[in-house]
């Protein structure tokens, strides 16, 4: 991207839009410039279209429960990010699958944020699946998305330690903070042309990166 273009942003949201909301103030900072050009809801109700709308970015709503199908609901998502022509779409707590015709169409233009160390526990409950099975830490990890649910190539992942009398919510807490560090990390390397993905991985400053992404060193916050 040459240096007087702002790249265009899309987000894609299902709840709460806290992702969203870390990237809005990311905005603010001049952490990242970007255009975010808008906002997309799979549910009418979600709260995180207010935040995009006090931030003036544009919102649509595409609610999966008016289509017969994953692909008919995709192919609706796919033609209106497409009137937005964005460069890079930022899945921000969205919680539908993707079909691979969706995926391929954006290829190495989206990324996912994931409340787990990948390979482990792609889906859903991450937190109380890392308690239970006795870890001593959980983590969150950027990846850009593939067809394979939670599968596609790491960029950068943090861990971050369980602690005694943890439950699912206290870990969700403290690994939501790293995940407001690691997250427009990401973004600013993709914004800036320095990361990518070819043959199903990333390369961040023209070397491939690990098979788990970056190691982020854990940060303590609270
Ligand atoms: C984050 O924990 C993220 O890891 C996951 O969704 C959560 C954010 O949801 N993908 P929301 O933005 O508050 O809806």
């Amino acid at each position: 991207m040459n240096q007087s273009y702002i790249p265009k942003v899309a987000f894609l949201i299902s709840g709460n839009g806290s992702n969203l909301q870390t990237f809005i103030d990311a905005r603010g900072m001049h952490l990242i410039e970007a255009e975010y050009v808008c906002t997309i809801s799979n549910n009418p109700d979600a709260p995180g279209l207010q935040k995009a709308v006090d931030a003036n970015i544009p919102t649509e709503v595409v609610d999966h429960r008016e289509f017969p199908s994953r692909e008919a609901f995709d192919a609706k998502l796919a033609s209106t990010l497409d009137k937005y022509k964005p460069d890079l779409i930022i899945l921000a707590g969205f919680m539908r699958v993707l079909t691979p015709d969706i995926v391929n169409a954006y290829s190495g233009k989206m990324l996912n944020i994931h409340p787990s160390v990948l390979p482990n526990y792609p889906g859903l409950n991450t937190h109380q699946r890392a308690i239970d099975a006795g870890d001593s830490y959980g983590g969150a990890t950027v990846h850009f998305v593939t067809p394979e649910l939670d599968g596609g190539p790491p960029v950068v992942h943090v861990k971050v330690p369980i602690r005694e009398g943890d439950d699912a919510d206290k870990l969700a807490k403290r690994v939501f903070e790293q995940e407001n560090l690691i997250y427009p990390l990401a973004v600013r390397w993709f914004l800036s042309g320095k990361l990518s993905m070819h043959n199903n991985r990333a390369w961040l400053f023209g070397r491939p990166l690990p098979p788990n992404g970056h190691p982020f060193k854990y940060i303590a916050i609270d």
